[in-house]
């Protein structure tokens, strides 16, 4: 079993609900806790709890994290919080969870897990990486006792502003300088990743309280669509954990671009030292097929 902290911004795009459930139902990821990140983290970790319910995890502790940029300006945090679709926490309170976000922080939590471990535990951001260069700056010595594993970033120009690194350049850059070992699932890998709806309706079929939400959620998620496709960005990070063949990847330096004037967060590839295990290919069928089977049985 892989041992995990999920770091999510769940309650937007619906893949982060999508990876959550993924990495428990494979039986492959020992998920020790989640931490959530950006806007209102308060919320999202109410969701993950909702989540964790449907899935019979109840013990698995859920940490409200950072929910502003190190740095980033109060108007540009404002301009992309507006595109989110916050609804979620409506279907997913009905599950009526027992269970509460912890009282603690989730950067706190982060440190003092992965401290506390043989070095075995590898963190998975898949929201903005604010969380992260926070635990990192706090305790720089994460660097020798974690590895990363993120869905973050990209090297082919056309997809240079990816969400997660560019909600906060700051903390992209920061991670990216951390020197701990780094895979980047990116969107040159992810986007090749969406689901047909055919997929999307085997999820619904199976009458279990998680299938239900999913498929409810991908619905949502979908507006007015009636046959909505997610793109599966954050379970491939997840999955490239599980099984590292579905991604082929190439020893790269990437930096940070977070000069104004510049595609601030965007990931670019240096001369230098490699410092990132790039994702630059993926089976994706194989991948989509393992998503769907696991979920569905
Ligand atoms: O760019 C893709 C990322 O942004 C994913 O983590 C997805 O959940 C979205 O928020
Ligand atoms: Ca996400």
């Amino acid at each position: 079993m892989q041992k995990i902290i999920l770091d999510t911004d769940i309650g937007d795009d619906i893949d982060d609900a999508l990876a959550l459930a993924f990495a428990i139902m494979s039986g492959k990821i020992d998920v020790l806790g989640v931490t959530t990140v950006f806007k209102n983290t308060d919320q999202r970790a109410e969701l993950a709890c909702c989540l964790l319910e449907a899935l019979g995890q109840t013990a698995i502790p859920v940490y409200a994290g950072i929910g502003k940029p190190l740095l980033q300006s109060i108007p540009d945090w404002e301009q992309v919080a507006a595109s989110h679709r916050p609804r979620q926490i409506e279907v997913l309170k009905q599950q009526q969870p027992s269970i509460q976000p912890k009282p603690g922080r989730a950067v706190d939590f982060i440190i003092d897990t992965v401290m506390a471990g043989d070095g075995d535990i590898t963190l998975v951001p898949i929201g903005p990486f604010t969380n992260i260069a926070a635990a990192f700056t706090l305790e720089p010595r994460l660097a020798q006792k974690t590895k990363i594993c993120m869905m973050g970033g990209a090297i082919n120009r056309a997809h240079s502003e990816e969400w997660n690194a560019c909600c906060d350049p700051e903390a992209t850059r920061v991670v990216f300088g951390t020197g701990v070992p780094i895979t980047m699932v990116g969107l040159d890998v992810t986007m090749k990743c969406v689901m047909g709806y055919e997929q999307v309706k085997a999820l619904g079929v199976v009458d279990r309280p998680i299938n239900r939400i999913c498929f409810e959620l991908i619905h949502l998620w979908g507006g007015d669509n009636p046959e909505p496709r997610p793109t599966l960005h954050d379970p491939l990070a997840v999955a490239t954990l599980i099984d590292p063949t579905f991604c082929e990847t190439r020893e790269m330096r990437i930096e940070v671009e977070t000069r104004a004037g510049h595609p601030r967060g965007a990931t670019v590839p240096m001369a230098g030292e490699p410092n990132t295990s790039v994702c630059v290919a993926v089976d994706a069928t194989r991948f989509m097929d393992y998503f769907v089977k696991t979920l569905t049985t």
